[in-house]
């Protein structure tokens, strides 16, 4: 029996892959340091596990709307709504398992064979992967370093064509950490505003930033509302990943097709999840606000002691929990650099060429990790920069 064709074009994560091999490494003996894998090392907030447990003997364990408990699509809509300084109501919430089935279902919902998705590189790797797979065509957006890893607007300007159906934007960004800043979403916002295309802003690291506002979402200006599709969730923010809860906030005329594609593939999400999604949203946020201090604490020490390795430069992050240092100076090409780093330094991290195309010359580092496993990692990386610095010299 064949595979689909379609098959082919579907992607991987390689963050999954690097983990394991990574394991195998680990379970051989090795001391292995992972700075790998996107997601935040706390725990769940106690007060969103008694909520879920409450849940669990209270008997939400059957199936629940397609859209989600509409109690707590109501508290998304007001707390979006408070963030980014719009009106949006329940009606525009769809509640589904983590922030990824937004990307799919928006995609399968409005992607025709041909049209064309402008995407940030390096970015999400789903991204790309959703677009092939349905036959859509990538137009990757190179982020630019000297720019904080924000986009060139010219050449934002030159990607988009007749065909141009959907732009996707990611800020705070995975792999960089970057954000882009308000004045280019405003100059982004005038270039799509009069077209007839949607923006996925992919919204899900909204609470990890470092500096004193809010990443900006174009959905917060005039006419964007309309054409955007809002996606966030609950993995990051508090930590989160394995609950599977996220939701998109979207114009009420993709909500119907949504929720036809939540009922094809997931009936709905679990409810007792969502529960806890609710006190998580709604009670104190203090456990978010500590865990974004000791990820800004990690940042700047971190970033420190790349910058102290010969051949790395490393960009100061302003949001997300991820280092993306450029490594060209190094000589190594990343794929080979981050599998020496493994190998032969122990310290799990991901090619930027993981993440596109222009990820290459970059090395993404996860700092969620403890800040005495940073410096250990930053350590053994340097004591390992002695092979490119003395075969530069010879
Ligand atoms: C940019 C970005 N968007 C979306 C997601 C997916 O989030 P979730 O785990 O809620 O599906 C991730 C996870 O790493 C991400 O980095």
């Amino acid at each position: 029996m064949r595979l689909a064709e379609r098959m082919q074009k579907i992607e991987v994560e390689s963050a999954f892959d690097v983990l394991v091999k990574a394991k195998a490494l680990e379970a051989a003996g090795r001391s292995v340091i992972h700075l790998e894998i996107g997601e935040p090392d706390f725990e769940t907030p106690h007060s969103v596990v008694a909520a879920a447990k409450t849940a669990l003997d209270e008997g939400w364990t059957h199936y629940g709307p397609t859209q989600g408990l509409p109690e707590l699509r109501e508290v998304i809509a007001s707390y979006v709504s408070q963030t980014r300084g719009i009106t949006v109501g329940p009606q525009h919430v769809c509640v589904v398992p983590g922030g990824k089935p937004i990307m799919f279902f928006t995609m399968l919902a409005l992607l025709e064979a041909g049209d064309e998705v402008i995407y940030p590189d390096p970015g999400f790797p789903i991204y790309r992967s959703m677009i092939r797979f349905l036959d859509a065509t990538p137009v990757p957006l190179p982020l630019v370093e000297s720019r904080g890893f924000s986009i060139d607007l010219d050449y934002f300007k030159s990607c988009i064509t007749d065909r141009t159906k959907m732009l996707i934007l990611n800020s705070p960004q995975n792999p960089t950490g970057g954000l882009i800043p308000e004045n280019d979403i405003r100059e982004i916002a005038e270039l799509v505003r009069e077209r007839d295309l949607i923006v996925l802003s992919d919204e899900i690291y909204s609470r990890i930033y470092y500096s004193d506002s809010p990443p900006f979402s174009i959905a917060s200006l005039p006419g964007m509302l309309d054409k955007t599709v809002l996606l966030d969730g609950f993995s990051k923010t508090y930590a989160m990943t394995g609950w599977r809860l996220g939701y998109g906030v979207m114009p009420e005329w993709l909500v119907d097709a949504v929720n036809k594609l939540m009922v094809n593939s997931n009936s709905c999400t679990a409810s007792f999840t969502q529960r806890a999604g609710l006190t998580a949203l709604s009670g104190p946020q203090d456990d978010v606000e500590r865990m974004v201090a000791e990820f800004r604490r990690r940042r700047d020490v971190f970033c420190a002691a790349l910058n102290e390795i010969p051949g790395f430069r490393c960009v100061l992050p302003g949001g997300a929990f991820y280092a993306f240092p450029n490594i060209q100076a190094t000589g190594i090409p990343s794929r080979r650099l981050a599998d020496m780093l493994l190998e032969d330094a122990g310290v799990s991290c991901l090619s930027g060429t993981a993440f596109g195309d222009h990820g290459d010359g970059y090395i993404r580092f996860s700092y969620a990790n403890s800040l005495e496993n940073l410096l250990e990692g930053a350590h053994r990386i340097k004591e390992l920069s002695r092979r490119w610095t003395s075969s530069t010299k010879d």
